[in-house]
């Protein structure tokens, strides 16, 4: 079984990732993590050496090698699905499933996390809700692609998810 969890930055991929990699005793990659061990350079460091196009090249490299794994659950970063033909890979390869919180939860997530982001460094709440507004726009296209849609959930039911994918993998 191959998962793969989808979604705007702050929307909750690695938290909800590793709880139902748990569940299922399978391992939880985050793809981020997995290039940074990868390349040996943190996702600010090669967004600031190689710029954003670098950075899209390493994370579809990425993502071919961590869809050779067998029985993982990956969280892909924000971007992943909107870049050369990755979802379709994805969709290739396993399932896929969106996860679309409201515009006001990912911005509260973001303001928290520590996690370095650099596309929205330096943002206000506002400027953050603006940038993430225009930005899904052009990003929900390809994050519909996937094959189960959760939306505006805040605090997802691990289990919950995890009878979606199985409904889903029956009807497959
Ligand atoms: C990005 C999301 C980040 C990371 C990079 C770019 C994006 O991952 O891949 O900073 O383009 O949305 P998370 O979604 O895990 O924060």
């Amino acid at each position: 079984m191959r998962i793969y969890l989808i979604g705007y930055m702050g929307c909750g991929k690695s938290t909800i990732g590793r709880k139902i990699a748990d569940l299922l005793k399978i391992s939880f990659v985050d793809l981020d993590k997995y290039i940074e061990e990868r390349y040996f350079k943190s996702v600010p460091a090669i967004f600031a050496e190689e710029g954003e196009k670098g950075f899209r090249e390493k994370e579809r490299s990425s993502l071919f090698e961590v869809s050779q794994f067998e029985d993982v659950v990956v969280g892909t970063g924000g971007g992943a699905p909107c870049f050369f033909d990755n979802m379709q890979v994805m969709n290739n390869n396993g399932i896929t499933v969106y996860i679309a919180p409201d515009t006001d939860i990912l911005a509260t997530r973001l303001l928290k996390s520590k996690t370095e982001r650099p596309l929205i460094v330096g943002k206000s709440r506002e400027e953050l809700i603006a940038f993430i507004n225009d930005a899904l726009l052009k990003r929900a296209p390809f994050y519909e692609k996937s094959k189960i849609i959760i939306r505006g959930e805040n605090n997802l039911d691990p289990q919950h998810l995890i009878d979606m994918i199985c409904q889903f993998e029956s009807k497959d």
